[in-house]
């Protein structure tokens, strides 16, 4: 393990520790053991994320390991060529919400924090969010039928990163359709990030360009404390 990813492991660490030490402060945990952390190498290149832990997920304290997570973990493997050993999976809500019912606003806001960190921390090549609620914190506005399997490129405060939205997999497990295009999406993974590596072995190359100037929007998103809400998307439909 190099020097960046045992600090990040041990980041991690100091992270989901805190977390769990806040935990009787945070909406839906009353102790620790209701806490389900994000789970994978902390060298990992994707980062997936979903909405909220389940049930079977609150038994084991993993992500994505009950019936839904079981068809994401397949068919990562079988149509992206990744093991999800190698991939890191969380949750932008880390507690399961009580009859498996959508994350409230403010339980939403209580966790913002820590998955903002877990994305610091690992600094993913590519995001790859899971649903409607995990897409909205990169692209507030969009509609996942529309971009879903598109490549998002999201810049906020001196970061820029790729988002992939795709279907959650509970939705896939409702709809022979949305199967489908869930499926097909998991196809273009490998592609996507041979082409971000690509990207940024060329812009290393490269002298860096002067920012440009921010719009008012961006300006009041760049002053508040969402550091990692989107400031600015645009879709690299080119390729995929
Ligand atoms: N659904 C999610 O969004 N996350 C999990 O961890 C499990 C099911």
């Amino acid at each position: 393990m190099d020097r960046n990813t045992q600090q990040k492991s041990h980041d991690l660490e100091v992270l989901y520790a805190q977390l769990e030490k806040d935990a009787p402060h945070l909406p839906l945990a009353k102790t620790a053991t209701d806490i389900v952390p994000g789970e994978g190498p902390s060298s990992a290149e994707v980062l997936f994320i979903g909405e909220a832990p389940g049930y079977f997920e609150s038994v084991e304290r993993r992500p994505f390991v009950g019936k839904s997570g079981q068809l994401f973990r397949k068919i990562l493997e079988t149509e992206s060529g990744i093991k999800p050993e190698q991939v890191y999976i969380s949750n932008i809500v880390k507690v399961r919400p009580p009859d498996n019912r959508d994350p409230s606003i403010e339980e939403l806001a209580a966790y913002k924090k820590y998955l903002d960190a877990e994305i610091e921390i690992l600094k993913p090549e590519l995001i790859v969010t899971l649903g409607r609620f995990s897409m909205g914190k990169f692209l507030p506005s969009a509609k996942i039928s529309q971009v879903h399997g598109k490549l998002h490129k999201v810049k906020w405060d001196g970061f820029t990163s790729f988002v992939l939205p795709m279907y959650h997999p509970a939705a896939a497990l409702r709809s022979t359709a949305t199967k489908q295009a869930f499926t097909t999406d998991f196809k273009k993974i490998p592609k996507i990030i041979a082409w971000i590596k690509e990207q940024k072995a060329v812009a290393a190359k490269q002298k860096p360009e002067p920012e440009p100037e921010l719009t008012p929007l961006q300006k009041e998103f760049a002053k508040s404390d969402k550091t990692l809400d989107a400031l600015q998307a645009s879709v690299i439909e080119h390729l995929f």
